[in-house]
């Protein structure tokens, strides 16, 4: 095996700078502003500044766990703000804060050692369980006031994989402490602004009772550059024209899986999906519960008018043309158009409206106008029918929405169908033995303050039933073995990359040792001390690689995989982007190719083939400690944004994407031994739905599974996901993973299911399902492989064939 140096020098490069600097410009276009009643941006002459909270010098740049990124530096705001001229009247504060944060360090590192040295394992592991918490912070008193132009409070909140975020002061609440300091300073400072360095949704609605609060702003976690970027910002250098991906609500108990989500209900083996298909504001919409700020929303340092002109619609697609003006006369800005339709409630229940798609405008000139044009799929319309295991579109009226949130569209086209129409027959799969019992709305219930009423509608279409096609899908009979037809030769993925071999004929040839080899990852030769996040032994701190077993014999080289999303996680310090939610806010397909490409770009310096991201798990409740590594809680959304990641960082050559994790993946409290009770249609509407786009659209490398259990059956270990609807369905060609550890016994690293009830996944029955590697992988799974072949238990050699077949052409991809 070789060892790769990623990067051999300490100095700077020229592709580091570039990608900072680009990093700065866009993270601030994903900036929210929830608030701001003219504060924002700071006036021309603005100097001094009181400057608070935990996150002004200590700002966090995304979360923890293997989302994290090393980096080189990481501009706070406070550096961000003082580079760009500004004078803070509040070091006292500050630097007393910054004495207690080193303290808490301090203090954590010593019981990260104590636990290493008293157990052996990695440190991280216990991180994962109790993360670094952030002292509490010094009262703001009397002596902290001095004259100030202005004053700016950052909230800030940290969360990571391993470990739910609680509905509690200090975390989903703002602390008591918080509190009183924002009310102090609203108290003693003109221009009072507060900015949320947080990766998820908190409780506003206290903080929006303070009043004296002018302006908040939701900066989100903006990478390394994250200071620069929020400079720019509050001096109008850059535009900010983010919007919510996520519903935020008045109170958590809003939020339809409130009470039962992960450890709510104290039952952390089993996570029953109630909520179906009502996830953010389909159920907030639907049900009539007012959110504090709604899904799409977003303010501007301008205003803009939108006129849809044209609305088209035949059996293929429904196409809008809007125009927007900017009606402001100071600043420009850019705007997103949302489209949003209500399918007619008929044989199943509808949510009261589903984004389409969308579109962000160019940045408009006080006075300018654009016209963006938004197109969709008219099948995309359809509902999973359960019963009939069909995608299907009820007959009646379909109402096309247009406007810039959730809250504020109108109707603008209704399409009418003559009938019902299948669009696409299915198979039943994914079955529960147990139904989820789930919300139901009989009677449309609509909010009185979502004024749906809209005298006339301008555009009427009439569709016809009989002109739609229905398509069906082939499904996996039989797995054949593949016989060595050129026995006197020695075949390499050299001579398949050269035409000179197929790699049908290329895995002919593979001994069953080999095979098993090649579908486990490397860790098993140096096993000790390796851990999730960091497990390569080609790339130092890279998380993982393919074997380098058939390097010298086959010419297949190792895949080196290194985690993200925010980022590649490497030993070498690399660019960290912004967070998935903050880049989804961009609702900016463009800047959110351009990450990708510029992440392709780092793997290419850096010698990594596949990226473990983009992470892209529905945010069900805003609790789940990896939200911030996720997009939004709407699927098409999730799926676009992971769809175009993909693209960019697929456009680098020989670099893919891995998505994750497929599926189910809401909750992090015992996450290795969950079993997620969803329903079909939930599944195909919901959890599954982003996938689908992101595979279709943008056939990334590689699939990673979830952890969990779906319906009694681990991700990794499900036929049905990964063979039948993965690659029968939506045409999946890249290879599958496993998340790290899934399919071995992790009770010496002491990740253990509390009760005992579900264990981890199988290893041979990962390569039934057409889970292709294991990652990182152990001895023992190769052993088990080998002797399942052999004896012909489970599994055959044409299982394995497949699987080993599914490597070697991403291997060959990046060759
Ligand atoms: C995470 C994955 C990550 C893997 C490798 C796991 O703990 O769930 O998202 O890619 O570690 O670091």
């Amino acid at each position: 095996m070789t060892q790769i140096d990623a990067l051999k020098t300490d100095e700077i490069q020229n592709y580091e700078i570039e990608h900072q600097e680009e990093v700065r410009r866009l993270a601030g276009e994903c900036m929210v502003i929830l608030e701001n009643d003219g504060v924002l941006p700071l006036q021309a002459g603005t100097k001094k500044i009181a400057l608070f909270g935990t996150g002004a010098r200590h700002t966090i740049k995304g979360g923890t766990g293997s989302g994290d990124v090393n980096v080189r530096e990481n501009i706070s705001i406070a550096q961000g703000l003082e580079r760009a001229g500004f004078k803070f009247v509040t070091e006292g504060w500050l630097d007393q804060y910054d004495r207690l944060y080193a303290d808490a360090q301090e203090a954590y590192a010593k019981k990260l050692n104590e636990f290493t040295e008293k157990t052996g394992k990695p440190s991280m592991l216990y991180a994962f369980e109790n993360p670094f918490e952030e002292p509490e912070q010094p009262e703001i008193t009397e002596v902290d006031v001095k004259e100030a132009d202005a004053a700016i409070y950052v909230i800030s909140r940290n969360s990571g994989e391993g470990k739910d975020r609680r509905a509690e002061k200090g975390d989903y609440y703002l602390s008591d402490r918080e509190l009183q300091n924002i009310r102090f300073m609203t108290e003693h400072y003109k221009n009072c602004i507060v900015l949320l360095n947080v990766g998820g949704v908190i409780d506003l609605t206290s903080l929006k009772a303070i009043e004296g609060v002018q302006a908040i702003m939701l900066v989100g976690q903006t990478g390394n550059m994250g200071g620069y970027a929020v400079a720019d910002v509050l001096t109008a250098k850059t535009i900010p024209s983010g919007k919510l991906t996520d519903t935020w609500a008045r109170s958590y108990e809003d939020y339809p899986s409130s009470a039962t989500f992960s450890h709510r209900d104290g039952n952390l083996d089993d996570e029953y999906y109630s909520d179906g298909i009502y996830v953010g504001y389909r159920y907030f919409d639907t049900f009539g519960v007012m959110p504090l700020y709604c899904f799409g929303y977003g303010k501007s340092y301008t205003e803009f008018e939108m006129k849809t002109m044209n609305v088209t619609a035949d059996e293929k697609q429904v196409q809008v043309e809007v125009e927007v003006t900017n009606i402001g006369d100071k600043y420009p800005g850019k705007e997103v158009v949302q489209v949003y339709y209500s399918a007619p409630d008929g044989i199943m229940e509808k949510p009261t409206q589903e984004l389409a798609r969308f579109a962000k405008t160019k940045l408009l000139a006080p006075g300018e106008k654009d016209v963006v044009t938004i197109t969709f799929a008219t099948t995309d319309m359809a509902s999973f029918d359960a019963y009939d295991a069909a995608w299907i579109m009820e007959e009646g009226e379909y109402t096309i929405r247009v406007g810039n949130s959730s809250r504020n569209t109108e109707a603008v086209a209704v399409i009418d169908l003559d009938e019902q129409v299948t669009t696409l027959q299915l198979k039943r799969l994914m079955r529960d033995t147990i139904a989820v019992r789930e919300l139901h709305h009989m009677i449309p219930i609509f909010d009185i303050e979502f004024d749906f009423g809209v005298p006339a509608i301008p555009f009427r279409i009439m569709l016809q039933a009989e002109n739609f096609k229905k398509e069906l899908v082939e499904y996996e009979v039989m797995r054949r073995t593949l016989m060595d037809k050129r026995k006197d030769e020695i075949l390499t993925l050299e001579d398949v990359k050269a035409g000179n071999a197929t790699l049908d004929e290329l895995t002919a040839q593979l001994t069953v040792e080999e095979m098993a080899e090649l579908c486990v990852g490397t860790e098993r030769r140096n096993g000790d001390g390796n851990v999730i996040g960091s497990a390569s032994s080609c790339v130092p701190g890279a998380a993982g690689d393919t074997t380098s077993s058939l390097l010298e014999t086959r010419k297949v080289p190792n895949l080196i995989q290194a985690d993200g999303p925010a980022g590649l996680r490497l030993e070498t310090p690399c660019t960290a982007i912004p967070i998935a939610t903050t880049l989804a806010q961009s609702w900016d397909m463009d800047l959110i190719h351009r990450m990708g490409e510029l992440v392709g770009e780092e793997m290419k310096q850096l010698h990594v083939d596949l990226w473990l991201a983009p992470g892209m798990n529905i945010h069900r409740n805003p609790l789940c400690g990896r939200n911030f590594e996720y997009y939004s809680e709407d699927p098409v959304l999730t799926g676009l944004c992971a769809a175009t990641e993909t693209k960019g960082v697929q456009s680098q050559k020989g670099k893919g994407t891995t998505i994750k994790h497929f599926a189910g993946n809401n909750q992090e409290d015992n996450r290795m031994f969950t079993n997620a009770h969803i329903s079909e249609r939930a599944l195909r509407e919901i959890y599954l739905k982003g996938f689908e786009i992101a595979v279709k659209t943008a056939q990334p490398y590689a699939i990673m599974t979830s952890y969990n259990l779906i319906n009694g059956v681990h991700s990794a270990n499900n036929y049905d996901m990964l063979q039948n609807i993965a690659r029968d369905e939506w045409g999946f060609e890249g290879l599958v993973m496993t998340d790290w550890y899934t399919s071995q016994d992790t009770t010496e690293m002491g990740m253990v299911s509390p009760s005992g009830k579900y264990s981890h996944s199988s290893s041979v029955q990962c390569i039934k399902a057409g889970n292709d590697l294991q990652m990182p992988g152990c001895q023992q799974n190769v052993d088990d492989i080998v002797e399942a072949v052999n004896e012909g238990k489970e599994i055959t050699k044409a299982d394995l064939q497949r699987c080993a077949k599914h490597i070697l052409s991403v291997a060959l991809k990046t060759m």
